[in-house]
């Protein structure tokens, strides 16, 4: 086995009063609970996938378009979609992991029964995704890449920090809408198309994650939580903005193919330039932004420091629509 274990201090909070009035949430419980799907039955496992044509789309492999790329042959772009495919899969997978982890550290912390209940539905969602990634990695692809230094370091400060709301923050609000951004081009672009049945699933459940997130702690921030703790909160949100700014770097890949160590510093500075990485984020503060304004975490203290990066033009965007896949939820 491949254990790591981190020791987390929560709080469990059991709720006597069981007088559920929070309609908002009874009803996102009540959405979940209609839309739960079954992995072996919904996807067709049977699917064969072509590895030498690649999985996902090129433009998610972060020198695509650049001379490096140009530097490969037509068989070397292919191997290289395949391995970056199966290493960004393998981060989903670790990631849902984490989802599936913290969200049981919340059922037994969140004082709210409507949100014990509602997380106790996100329990089982994440269960299912870390079943579908598991399954496509290990029956189509044949690959896992163990888990990214800086993706496991989000997660640590998620899973250690023993407020229920620091959870929330890191994973609903953050974690949930980098999948989000992601999910959104490769369920439409991927070259394969089980991975993209298997995406445009759990991209289905992943929104209403995401507006979990928003509802649980929209007014908590803004109205109950003490000034001092809540720029505390804002500091830790602009920090992991910083961290998914920078990127999840699969040095490993690019070595696999060929690229020498001294290749690597080029590589770095190309992909911080590439148009799809770009692209990439822009998708990624569109969701995520107006989501940290909205529950009050762009404080006013924060916003010179949003602005010094460029991020303020993004938080008065409507937030994306949870409807864009109802063939995969009806
Ligand atoms: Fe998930
Ligand atoms: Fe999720």
């Amino acid at each position: 086995m491949d254990l790591q274990k981190t020791v987390s201090n929560i709080e469990t909070v059991f709720n006597f009063d069981y007088d559920m009035d929070w309609d908002e949430l009874l009803g996102l419980y009540e959405k979940a609970k209609k839309r739960q799907w079954n992995a072996s039955e919904a996807i067709d496992w049977d699917r064969p996938v072509d590895l030498e044509r690649g999985i996902l789309e090129d433009e998610r492999i972060a020198i695509y378009g650049t001379p490096l790329w140009d530097r490969l042959d037509s068989k070397k772009q292919n191997e290289l979609n395949y391995l970056n495919s199966a290493w960004i899969l393998s981060q989903f997978m670790h990631g849902e992991q984490g989802a599936l982890i913290t969200c049981g550290q919340i059922v037994s912390s969140i004082p709210w029964l409507e949100g014990k209940l509602y997380t106790a539905s996100q329990v089982m969602d994440e269960g299912r995704h870390v079943e579908v990634y598991t399954k496509y990695l290990q029956l189509k692809l044949g690959r896992i890449y163990p888990v990214n230094q800086e993706l496991n370091q989000l997660m640590k400060m998620v899973l250690t920090d023993s407020r229920w709301y620091f959870k929330l923050i890191g994973m609903q609000l953050i974690i949930e809408s980098l999948a989000l951004a992601s999910f959104k081009s490769m369920a439409r672009n991927s070259k394969d198309g089980l991975i993209k049945d298997v995406i445009k699933y759990v991209m289905a459940d992943e929104s209403r994650h995401v507006g979990f997130g928003v509802l649980a702690l929209r007014d908590l921030i803004t109205n109950e939580i003490p000034e001092a703790e809540r720029e505390e909160l804002a500091d830790f949100a602009y920090e992991a903005c910083g961290l998914m700014a920078k990127g999840f770097f699969p040095a490993e890949v690019y070595a696999e193919v060929g690229f020498t160590e001294a290749d690597i510093p080029e590589i770095r500075e190309t992909v911080r330039n590439a148009p799809a990485r770009r692209e990439f984020l822009s998708g990624l503060w569109s969701v995520l932004v107006p989501n940290l304004k909205k529950v009050g975490l762009i404080t006013d203290r924060m916003r010179p420091r949003y602005e010094e990066v460029r991020l303020l033009q993004y938080e008065d965007l409507p937030v994306m629509d949870n409807e864009e896949f109802p063939g995969a939820t009806s």
